[in-house]
């Protein structure tokens, strides 16, 4: 163990490997609460070639590696656990960020570079990184990409495998892989880049990308429709998907979410509480707020809806739906899922989902909101204790049988290995094994994660 110590601090240098159970305590514990571990130490690299010399050094030594960002993951995929010798290895460090190129529209990002940085940078551009989500001050690139993160406006832009145009990475033997020409075509084999997207840290640690931005558009609008049940809310995204190019945005919120948000707002809700909100949010180069309001008109919502009229109320409406990951967690420790299920099935998902929670977890609190536009709900639980599995296994099943799936965006991280049989079938997990082993022949990138 000493041994291992100094071989981390001669690559490093001694002021970045931190095995003071103090320093480390912040890297152990996803920030749910619900996820603990512990690790010989955190080791913080600056470049690739030091991830590399680290990922040889652990190997030599049979220490797994777990890698981290921002530790803002909801999965326990980044938090070490205590089943075999484990590292972290924070990416923080590794912050470097390229001019962005104007014509390609592309601008290289090291893995520890915080989306709100690169928010910042494509905006001075004139463009947007076409990702947000609510923890983007912490949240870095390399971790989003590693989980293959949605967000806010992949109902626009896609998830973070869309705006993925190279990747450099290191392999769990130390060799360096990168692809960071930039070429918009290029078919010459296996695409690793796409592969090494949503691992998590089992096939490889991501360095570096080149990040696609997308075009920023002039004019936004956004508008609070309050509906009656979560078959109107269904109802009017489908009418809202068909009808609005414009849509950058389109949350859901239920009754219970609302009230739980609005308790630590001050002044009077911005509409009357009924049992499901939603957010619809548009981005044009045109009239936004026209095309919202006419949008809205045509999809009967018109009456139902409060349209936010500058920038200041759009931000107070958003700030409704992006509290809500912090309110919940100051409540108690949640149990999270971001299941996804198909638009046709969601209303039945939702009528049901009380009765499979009140089955095995009677007195749990039901929270529910997520992107309605990308069939995506987040369900939080408040209630079980953190080890308690009861009602996680009974929401996954019930995800599954709406033909939906155990995770749309969080990723599987430590909570789901088990529960991937419920949407893969034994033929495709026993093909991610084979690239698990063809990969990682000794097993130590994030062991655990995604394979159980
Ligand atoms: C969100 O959409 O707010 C995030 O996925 C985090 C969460 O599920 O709470
Ligand atoms: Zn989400």
């Amino acid at each position: 163990m000493s041994d291992l110590i100094s071989a981390l601090q001669a690559i490093v240098g001694e002021p970045h490997v931190l095995a003071d159970a103090d320093l480390r305590s912040g890297y152990e514990s996803d920030w749910t609460g619900r996820w603990h571990g512990e690790s010989l130490a955190v080791v913080r690299p600056a470049d690739a070639g030091e991830v590399a010399a680290v990922l040889r050094t652990c190997a030599d030594h049979h220490v797994a590696v777990v890698t981290q960002g921002g530790n803002t993951g909801l999965v326990g995929g980044a938090t070490p656990d205590d089943r075999s010798p484990e590292i972290v290895l924070s990416m923080r460090r590794l912050d470097s960020l390229g001019d962005v190129d104007p014509a390609l529209m592309q601008v290289a990002c090291g893995a520890g570079v915080t989306l709100a940085r690169l928010q910042q940078a494509a905006g001075d551009a004139g463009l947007q990184a076409g990702l947000d989500l609510a923890a983007r001050d912490s949240a870095t690139v390399g971790g989003l990409v590693a989980c293959n993160a949605g967000g806010l406006q992949a109902i626009r832009y896609g998830t973070a495998r869309r705006r993925i145009a190279g990747l450099e990475a290191v392999l769990a033997d130390g060799t360096v892989v990168s692809r960071m020409s930039g070429l918009r075509k290029d078919n010459a084999g296996y695409d690793l880049a796409s592969l090494l997207i949503g691992s998590e840290g089992t096939l490889g640690v991501i360095t570096g990308v080149l990040w696609s931005l997308v075009p920023r558009f002039s004019d936004r609008s956004l508008a609070l429709v309050a509906v009656d049940s979560v078959s109107e809310a269904v109802d009017a995204a489908r009418a809202l998907l068909g009808r609005l190019p414009s849509l950058e945005l389109l949350e859901f919120l239920d009754e219970a979410s609302i009230r739980i948000s609005l308790e630590q707002l001050s002044g009077t809700p911005p509409a009357p509480i009924t049992p499901a909100w939603l957010l619809v949010g548009c981005a044009s180069s045109g009239d936004a707020q026209e095309e919202l309001a006419e949008a809205l008109v045509e999809s009967g919502l018109d009456e139902r809806a409060v349209i936010a009229v500058d920038a200041i109320r759009r931000q107070r409406l958003l700030s409704i739906r992006e509290s809500l990951t912090e309110v919940i967690a100051a409540a108690g420790v949640p149990h999270k899922f971001d299941v996804g299920v198909p638009l046709g099935a969601l209303a039945s998902f939702m009528d049901e989902l009380p009765g499979v929670v009140a089955d095995v977890a009677p007195t749990a609190r039901t929270f529910v909101y997520g992107h309605l536009g990308d069939g995506n709900l987040h369900v939080n639980l408040l209630g079980p204790d953190p080890d308690d599995e009861s009602a996680d296994e009974a929401v996954l099943q019930l995800a599954a049988r709406s033909g939906g799936t155990i995770t749309a965006e969080h990723g599987v991280g430590r909570h789901k290995p088990q529960y991937l049989s419920l949407v893969r079938s034994d033929a495709e997990i026993a093909a991610m094994w084979a690239i698990k082993r063809a990969l990682d022949p000794e097993g130590i990138l994030n062991p655990g994660v995604i394979l159980a």
